[in-house]
């Protein structure tokens, strides 16, 4: 099994256990809501906007701007369990119509080019083995002008040797990069960034969150009464201790940048410009790709 298909598989497992939703809510990231509204406004989202949530979980985010901003969404995940419930919730909420959710991988299988306004995804590029190719995908499946908004958690320094590995990954720890190394991916795949700023505060308190469910959960695993070994508790609460632990240095954080894909005529102007260096020119970039239907 390759490296991608291991993180997949272990976000796969982990976000669609019970477990996920009793310790960390509905909503899989850090900042909730509040940060999916901070992105919705920054990324211009509105009533005739088309999103996808790439990496939708429990289909939260895309249910909250179905309602709020009255526009249509697709949330894609790996799990069967969040396409569910991101349905139900949806149907619950009256906004049955204007949301969809799939399950598929959105780093193998194809999006459509030029379609989507705006491309939300909240803590799951951390996870994504190959970064570039992913932002890549996702940039040509936005409509010329249209946004990507991302919020996920930054890392500055390296994290202790043993956090190596597919579930530290699907954590969105092991891969996390800087504020300014995620800019920089943008940047590279042909987008203008606009905002980029870090939100550290958000992970203190998802932590403290976590943590109070987690002693829920104890009690209830001792009384044999959340059908999970005691033990996966424990092991959850050390690695909560050492997030904490990095947290507080530093050395882990949370972070939200948006970016903007040029117009048509901004890539028929840089298609005119000579290339200059090895470095992506990404509206160039994006101007060849409009003649190039399978490039991925
Ligand atoms: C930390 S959760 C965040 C969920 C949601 N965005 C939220 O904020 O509530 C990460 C999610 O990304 C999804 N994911 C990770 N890699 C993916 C991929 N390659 N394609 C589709 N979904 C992916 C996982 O299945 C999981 O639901």
């Amino acid at each position: 099994m390759n490296e991608h298909a291991a993180v997949a598989a272990c976000c796969t497992e982990l976000y669609g256990h019970p477990l996920a939703s009793t310790l960390m809510g509905l909503s899989f990231h850090p900042g909730g809501l509040r940060l999916t509204e901070k992105l919705a406004t920054l990324a211009g989202v509105g009533p005739d906007s088309l999103v996808l949530d790439a990496g939708s979980g429990n289909g939260v985010s895309a249910v909250h701007l179905a309602k709020t901003h009255g526009c249509a969404v697709v949330g894609v995940t790996l799990e069967p369990q969040g396409v569910q419930a991101g349905r139900v919730l949806a149907q619950r909420s009256g906004v049955a119509g204007q949301v969809e959710f799939l399950q598929s991988d959105v780093a193998k299988n194809d999006l459509p080019a030029d379609h989507f306004d705006v491309v939300l995804m909240e803590c799951v590029l951390s996870s994504i083995h190959n970064k570039a190719r992913m932002v890549d995908r996702l940039c040509r499946s936005l409509k010329p002008g249209g946004r990507l908004a991302l919020s996920d958690v930054t890392r500055n320094g390296s994290l202790p040797g043993e956090w190596a590995g597919p579930v530290m990954s699907a954590l969105c720890l092991n891969d996390a990069l800087g504020l300014d190394e995620y800019a920089r991916l943008f940047e590279n795949a042909g987008l203008t960034v606009e905002a980029s700023d870090q939100e550290d505060l958000v992970v203190s308190q998802f932590i403290q969150g976590v943590r109070g469910a987690l002693l829920v959960a104890e009690v209830a695993a001792k009384l044999g009464k959340l059908g999970v070994d005691v033990r996966h508790i424990s092991t959850a609460k050390r690695i909560l201790d050492d997030v904490d632990g990095l947290v507080r240095g530093g050395v882990l954080g949370y972070g939200v940048v948006v970016a903007k894909k040029g117009t048509l005529w901004n890539l028929h102007e840089s298609s005119n410009q000579p290339t200059t260096g090895e470095k992506n020119n990404g509206a160039q970039a994006d101007s060849e790709r409009q003649t190039s239907p399978h490039q991925p």
